[in-house]
C-alpha cells in the first residue's frame, strides 16, 4: 500500500509542461522565459520556433541549447506540419512577439493554453499592426498618461482573448517612444514567467 502511494507522489512530481515559445523578432522576452525555466522540475521550454529565418531569437535559442527551427506561411496555415509538431512538443503555446494570427486548427487543439504578450494596456493599442513600436509610437502621440502590459489567451481574433494579467506604468510627457519600450520590456522581463508559471500551476 504504501509503495503504491509513494509511486501515485512519485507519478504527480515527475509531471512536465512543456512549453512551444513562437516569436519573430529579437526574443528577448523568449530568452527571459527559458532562462527563467532552467532547470525547473515541472516546467521546461522544450523548442523555439519563428516564421523568420533570420530572427534573432533563433540565434538566442541555440546559444541556450534550445531546439530551434523557421516554418513558412506554407507550414502554418496551409498544412498541419506546425499544428502536428506542436502537439508533440507542447503543453502550452507562448508568443512572445510572434507577428502572425493563429490558425483555428491549433487555437482548437489548445484551448487556453496559448498564451501572448501585448506591449499597451488592451483592449487599447490593440488589433492588426498594432505590434512592437508601432503600439509605442501611438501610445506616445496619444499623449497617453499611462500604458503597460497585458498577458491573455489567444483566440481567433488579434489582441482579443480573455485578459489573464495586466500591469500599469506612467507615461512621463518626456518620455519617447523608446522610453516606453525600455519601460514596457522591464515589466515584461518582470512578470511573464511569473504569469505563465501561474497559469500552469493552477491548471495543475
Ligand atoms: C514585446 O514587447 C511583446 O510585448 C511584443 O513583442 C515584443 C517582443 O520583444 N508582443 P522581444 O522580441 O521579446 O524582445
Amino acid at each position: 500500500m504504501l509503495l503504491i502511494i509513494y509511486f501515485i507522489c512519485e507519478q504527480q512530481v515527475l509531471i512536465m509542461n512543456r512549453i512551444v515559445i513562437l516569436a519573430s523578432g529579437s526574443g528577448s522576452n523568449a530568452e527571459n522565459i527559458i532562462k527563467y525555466f532552467n532547470n525547473n522540475k515541472s516546467v521546461s521550454v522544450t523548442q523555439v520556433l519563428s516564421n523568420k529565418k533570420d530572427a534573432k531569437v533563433l540565434e538566442r535559442a541555440k546559444r541556450l541549447k534550445i531546439s530551434n527551427s523557421y516554418f513558412n506561411r506554407d507550414d502554418f496555415s496551409k498544412s498541419d506540419k506546425i499544428l502536428e509538431l506542436l502537439k508533440e512538443h507542447a503543453d502550452y503555446v507562448i508568443l512572445a512577439g510572434f507577428l502572425w494570427k493563429i490558425p483555428e486548427s491549433i487555437i482548437n487543439a489548445f484551448p487556453n493554453k496559448i498564451i501572448n504578450i501585448h506591449p499597451a494596456l488592451l483592449p487599447k493599442f490593440g488589433g492588426k499592426g498594432m505590434y512592437g513600436m508601432h503600439v509605442h509610437n501611438a501610445v506616445v502621440e496619444n499623449e497617453e498618461k499611462e500604458s503597460g502590459i497585458t498577458i491573455h489567451y489567444v483566440n481567433e481574433n488579434y489582441d482579443e482573448g480573455a485578459i489573464i494579467f495586466q500591469e500599469k506604468f506612467k507615461v512621463l510627457p518626456s518620455d519617447t517612444a523608446d522610453d516606453v519600450a525600455n519601460k514596457v520590456h522591464k515589466l515584461e522581463y518582470e512578470y511573464f514567467p511569473k504569469v505563465i508559471e501561474q497559469v500552469i500551476s493552477e491548471n495543475g
